[in-house]
């Protein structure tokens, strides 16, 4: 996608405004101080940024895209965390970093690359002993999941599930809109066209059905003893 266009739909604008769930699952959490936060596919890090802004915390957003990256580190420059703030290109199946490692873990929208039970499976050794796992996935098998989290070695501390209707109201609907005024400034540029067509057929998928898809967020704290299946 061209920059112009790129700025132009400015799809964080409109990913900005589920920060309040972001905001909400965070304060689901003890009060931790300097906490090692990492967060897993952060992509362009509307989240990563909130968390900055939520702790006081060291944070370092892996993800395998690097555009989103260069997008995300300019952001962080922009609001001065670059002393407290990192970004990794890695993918969530090849995290080597030491056991122990981190206080939160946060992944919103990256889990279901790996699935939900064998993330927290094979993210837990990156916690410390007490840690937190913050999860914000699709809702489905919502049940499911719970049932997992124990046999997975955490407590559940809280769960919730946004308003059904959050992400079409508050993301796509919006942006919708600004997809339909880009038409028409585009009309005669094939390339800017074929980028908006992209995105108007993923807002076409969730109109459809708004409410599948609604996602949900998972606080986890790390349990003592792994329990064998
Ligand atoms: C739905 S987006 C979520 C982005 C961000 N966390 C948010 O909530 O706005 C999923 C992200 O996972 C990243 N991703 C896909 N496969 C990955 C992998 N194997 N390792 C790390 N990140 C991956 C994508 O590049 C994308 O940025």
């Amino acid at each position: 996608m061209s920059k112009d266009l790129l700025i132009e739909v400015d799809q964080d604008h409109f990913r900005e405004r589920l920060n309040k769930y972001t905001r909400r699952a965070f304060q689901m959490l003890p009060k931790l101080e300097r906490p090692r936060i990492l967060d897993i596919g952060c992509g362009s890090g509307v989240p990563t940024v909130e968390l900055a802004k939520l702790s006081d915390g060291e944070i370092i957003g892996i993800d395998i895209n690097q555009s989103l990256l260069d997008k995300l580190n300019r952001k962080i420059e922009e609001e001065g965390f670059s002393d407290r703030v990192k970004t990794i290109k890695c993918s969530l199946f090849e995290m080597d970093f030491p056991d122990e490692s981190f206080d939160i873990m946060w992944a919103e929208g990256s889990i279901r690359i790996i699935g939900f039970e064998k993330g927290l499976k094979e993210w837990r050794r990156l916690l410390k002993p007490n840690g937190f796992l913050v999860i914000h996935d699709e809702i489905k098998t919502v049940s499911n999941k719970l049932k997992k989290i124990p046999s997975c070695g955490y407590k559940l501390i809280n769960h919730f599930q946004l308003p059904e209707d959050a992400w079409w109201t508050e993301y796509y609907r919006p942006l919708e809109k600004r997809i339909k005024e880009l038409y028409i400034k585009y009309k005669n540029n094939s390339e800017a066209l074929k980028t908006l067509k992209k995105h108007q057929n993923e807002i076409d998928m969730v109109k459809r059905n708004p409410k599948e898809h609604s996602s949900a967020f998972y606080v986890m704290q790390k349990h003592k003893i792994l329990m064998l299946q």
